[in-house]
């Protein structure tokens, strides 16, 4: 029996419309009015939005459960109106061999949302990455959690087999040279807390990689993805790239905490690249402007006691998956940017992007991912309601107003008010053939 999702105001073709949403078999049978057949949940009042994609998780499976694992990070995700992840490779072993890759979906056979994986790049692996069928490889260009730094023939030669297999190639784009230098003077000066960490991995780091990177695609002709985009700098530089190549994120928490909030947060929020709070403002205007494509939540979870410790022992990185949709709603209540905006940056184009067959869009024969919305309900943040293992977050204590009341993945209810689906299980997004897609157009 299907589903009718009516008297709410669904987000189709473009625009937030009086609309019923008829689903069956998990997919958009229909969207338009006066709609019938099957099992009625009343809307009203509420908005019907695609289900949110996150393009950039860390649930840390295999090597490290103590921070996080796909039971939990899957819950988060689906309690903030995400219906799809993108883990990242830098899990210990990392993702860099198709064995691992197996191992990785054995894994995240467990998670309440649908999934796909970044491939690793390293030494060595070029024919696995072509042989992989993922839509993206990631490349760390600096040192961060569970990674080396990339090396520019790394980089060049992974893009280039990126081209080949027609995957986006993902970057963590920070210069290594430039942080270790920075480095050298901040011991040398005793600094010792993450108010100095956005000069320590500056700016000028970010926009140097970015610079590399965006060369390296040059000469590569590759699809080119910069991760967290921290920076007005690095920003600048996108306005040169070719954009029906080169795309790039922004997340929640480099859009959202000041100077004085980072001071406050301590340890927790030391993240890689670095918050560089001044910039916020001008991040936030390229977003809206569509210059940055997408918001990805680089949900980086890592625990109370790592991050307990001294400021160089410290690891980077905060979880985010679950305030990312509230943090944007919120922002949206303030006027500060439209559900439009919203709706493309974690829906169509992280769909588009990375060729997510069936996701991000409210559309006849589109998978039913859904994420129901009230933008009236207030609640505040709260580090015990976190669904994350670490069980804490950079926005405690936030009052928000729009918070996701409901969340389907393919027409299941995962999450609502009742609680968490108890046996439904997410699966693997298959990736649309590039071949395929031009032949659409
Ligand atoms: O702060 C970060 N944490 N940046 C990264 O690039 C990696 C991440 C992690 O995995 O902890
Ligand atoms: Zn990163
Ligand atoms: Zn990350």
């Amino acid at each position: 029996m299907g589903l009718v999702l009516n008297g709410g105001k669904v987000f189709a073709g473009g625009k937030l419309r009086r609309l019923d949403v008829r689903i069956e078999n998990g997919k958009i049978a229909e969207v338009g009015t006066g709609l019938e057949g099957g099992r009625e949940i009343g809307c009203k009042n509420k908005l019907i939005l695609p289900g949110a994609i996150d393009c950039h998780v860390h649930f840390r499976q295999p090597g490290m459960e103590r921070k996080e694992d796909w039971e939990h990070g899957s819950r988060a995700a689906v309690a903030g109106g995400v219906t799809t992840v993108m883990d990242m490779p830098n899990s210990v072993p990392p993702t860099v061999s198709l064995a691992r890759l197996e191992e990785k979906r054995r894994y995240a056979a467990k998670s309440l949302c649908d999934y796909s994986f970044h491939f690793g790049a390293a030494a060595g692996n070029i024919s696995d990455i072509k042989k992989c069928g993922l839509p993206s490889v990631k490349i760390y260009a600096a040192e961060t959690t569970a990674s080396k730094a990339a090396g520019a023939k790394l980089m060049l030669a992974t893009f280039r087999a990126a081209r080949e297999a027609g995957m986006t190639a993902a970057v963590h784009a920070e210069d290594m040279d430039i942080i270790r230098a920075n480095e050298l003077l901040a011991r040398n000066k005793g600094w010792n807390s993450v108010a100095y960490h956005s000069y320590i991995r500056s700016a000028e780091s970010e926009a140097k990689a970015v610079a590399n990177a965006l060369a390296a695609q040059r000469q590569a002709g590759s699809k080119l993805h910069i991760c967290h985009l921290s920076s007005a700098a690095a920003l600048e530089l996108m306005e040169e790239a070719d954009r029906n190549l080169v795309s790039c994120e922004v997340t929640p928490h480099h859009l959202f905490l000041s100077k004085a909030g980072v001071a406050g947060l301590g340890n927790l929020a030391k993240v890689n690249p670095a918050i560089h709070s001044s910039d916020r403002k001008a991040l936030l205007r390229a977003l809206c402007a569509g210059a940055i494509d997408c918001v990805a939540s680089d949900h980086a979870p890592h625990t109370i006691e790592e991050k307990s410790r001294p400021y160089w022992d410290a690891p980077s990185g905060a979880p985010g998956v679950e305030t990312m949709l509230p943090l944007l709603l919120d922002a949206c209540n303030r006027d500060m940017l439209a559900i439009a905006d919203i709706v493309r940056a974690l829906c169509s184009r992280p769909a588009e992007i990375f060729r997510l067959a069936g996701k991000g869009q409210i559309r006849t024969g589109f998978d039913a991912d859904i994420a129901v919305v009230d933008m009236k309900a207030r609640k505040a943040v709260e580090n015990t309601m976190q669904q994350t293992k670490c069980k804490w977050t950079l926005f405690s204590g936030r009052h928000l107003r729009g918070w996701p009341v409901m969340t389907m993945v393919r027409g299941n209810i995962v999450y609502s008010k009742e609680g968490f689906a108890a046996g439904f299980k997410g699966a693997e997004v298959s990736v649309v053939r590039p071949d395929l897609r031009k032949a659409d157009k």
